[in-house]
């Protein structure tokens, strides 16, 4: 069966990364059909035979794959290609008559050869297309030649400079392909117990604990500032944190009194955000319960159902499972849609790795010093890839409406992949580790403010839809 389209991300030449033909035609045709090229290239050429013809026939013959055979207005090679029947043949130039100084085809020249020679190819029932300049004329032309489609040539130095596009800033910001808004962040919120308190946080320099009374305050900001969502997180006193983390299920707990504060007195201004994990409420400082020294799955997701539910009811928009128990989401959803909360979204911590990058957050919520051990037998180990798309993948299976990558800027790989494979809502958190590690070096001078603006924008260059960062309370000092 022949399949319409070359796709240009697809196609597979005969030469290695250095531009020369590789030794052995047909052995690199079949390589790369076996890594999965949809279609070879093959360039005939009357000045070098590097690839000889009983070659290009035999791969033509493989019909695994497209074939598309680039060759010139030589006559020999002419027969030659409609005996060898490929399944497209791109017509390129070859010498200083054929060619533009822009280095495609030159039509207009050759306007009534290139005629007669397409028409051979069509009434062989070949598709066509000629490789031209990018030129509004030399389409129209190719056109009126009515060729299958056209391979456009953008040129080479010195021809092509890529700095003519950089040359000032009006005409940089006209190429800009990824910007910043305020519709891109999350602004974290960390709480305390007490009142009328705004508490520093030794390890992570600008950001603070806000009691109940004066959340408002840092909210106010936020929607000012056109910020969609703020996450809640709880420092929990240590006489409230037990083995069970039964604090979570206290529906007086300071992450409930905070949803209901703030939806009292801005309704829908503002979405907020949640997380599901049991660590800011255990003594032991892990997401989940433990029982023989193992955090236990299925145990630790009913107590996630019902801190699900509870956060639900007060009025949490979205529910962010960061706990990373197997089969949760699933769970999650099920048991909001028997509870009415149909409309309660998940954003699920689907790609969480094991870091070093979380420990300025474990002091701010305050479960570092009670943490034991690691988190590695339930988030994921950092040198893998594959492990985290197949956790995206049964994540949105199960019901997950946005995807969280963290931490961000080690994971840009991960935010890509999940982007392009999953097309759904994916989201960076610019973790704790990242925001100490730029405030220090640049409150020491040792780089630039601009650094936060770049490694912003490297999220979205990525796909990110949305970024969680401490830095967005200032986003506009930064998109100044
Ligand atoms: C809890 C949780 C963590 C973070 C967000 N939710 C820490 C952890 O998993 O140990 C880290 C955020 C940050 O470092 O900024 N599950």
């Amino acid at each position: 069966m022949k399949r319409l389209g070359v796709n240009i991300d697809h196609v597979a030449t005969l030469r290695n990364a250095r531009g020369e033909w590789h030794p052995d035609p047909i052995d690199a045709a079949l390589h790369v059909v076996k890594c999965g090229a949809d279609s070879v290239t093959i360039h005939l050429r009357e000045d070098r035979r590097h690839i000889k013809d009983k070659d290009a026939k035999s791969i033509c013959d493989l019909k695994k794959v497209l074939v598309n055979l680039e060759i010139s207005m030589n006559k020999d090679i002419i027969s030659n290609a409609l005996k060898m029947k490929p399944d497209y043949i791109c017509i390129v130039p070859e010498n200083r008559r054929e060619i533009t100084t822009e280095g495609g085809l030159d039509i207009k020249k050759n306007f009534g050869k290139l005629k007669t020679i397409i028409f051979k190819f069509k009434k062989a029932k070949i598709r066509t297309s000629l490789f031209i300049n990018p030129s509004l004329n030399d389409i129209k032309l190719a056109k009126l030649l009515k060729v299958d489609c056209v391979e456009i040539h953008t040129g080479k130095y010195p021809n092509l400079r890529l700095r003519r596009n950089r040359k000032e800033s009006w005409t940089r910001r006209l190429v800009q392909e990824n910007t910043l808004s305020p519709n891109d962040f999350i602004l974290p919120i960390f709480l305390i117990d007490g009142s009328n308190k705004k508490e520093s946080i030794s390890t992570m320099p600008g950001v603070f604990r806000y009691t109940i009374n004066r959340v408002s305050q840092i909210v106010d900001k936020a929607i000012k500032k056109g910020i969609p969502m703020v996450a809640l997180f709880p420092k929990t006193k240590n006489t409230l944190k037990n083995d069970l983390g039964t604090e979570s299920l206290n529906e007086n707990n300071l992450v409930c009194r905070a949803i209901l504060e703030i939806k009292k007195k801005y309704k829908n201004q503002i979405g907020i955000m949640c997380d599901v994990a049991l660590d800011p409420y255990t003594s032991h400082g892990h997401d989940g319960l433990i029982k023989s020294n193992q955090v236990i799955n299925d145990e630790t997701i009913e107590v996630l159902i019902n801190q699900s539910l509870l956060q639900a009811e007060m009025g949490c928009d979205v529910l962010a499972p960061s706990d990373m128990m197997d089969g949760r989401i699933g769970k999650i959803r099920k048991a909001l849609d028997n509870s009415n909360f149909k409309n309660t979204q998940i954003l699920s911590y689907a790609a969480k790795y094991a870091s070093s990058f979380y420990g300025p957050f474990r002091d701010a919520v305050g479960s570092k010093s009670s943490l034991k051990g690691d988190k590695k037998t339930y988030q994921m180990d950092f040198r893998n890839s594959d492990e985290a798309m197949r956790e995206v993948a049964l994540d949105i299976k199960e019901g997950a409406d946005m995807i969280m990558v963290k931490p961000g800027m080690p994971y840009l790989d991960i935010i890509k992949s999940i982007k392009e494979k999953f097309k759904i809502p994916v989201l960076a958190y610019q973790v704790s580790g990242e925001y100490s590690l730029l405030e220090t070096a640049i409150n020491k001078k040792l780089i630039q403010k601009n650094a936060v603006y770049e490694s912003l924008v490297s999220f979205k260059r990525s796909g990110a839809n949305a970024i969680v960062s401490y830095y967005a309370d200032r986003i506009d000092k930064i998109l100044e």
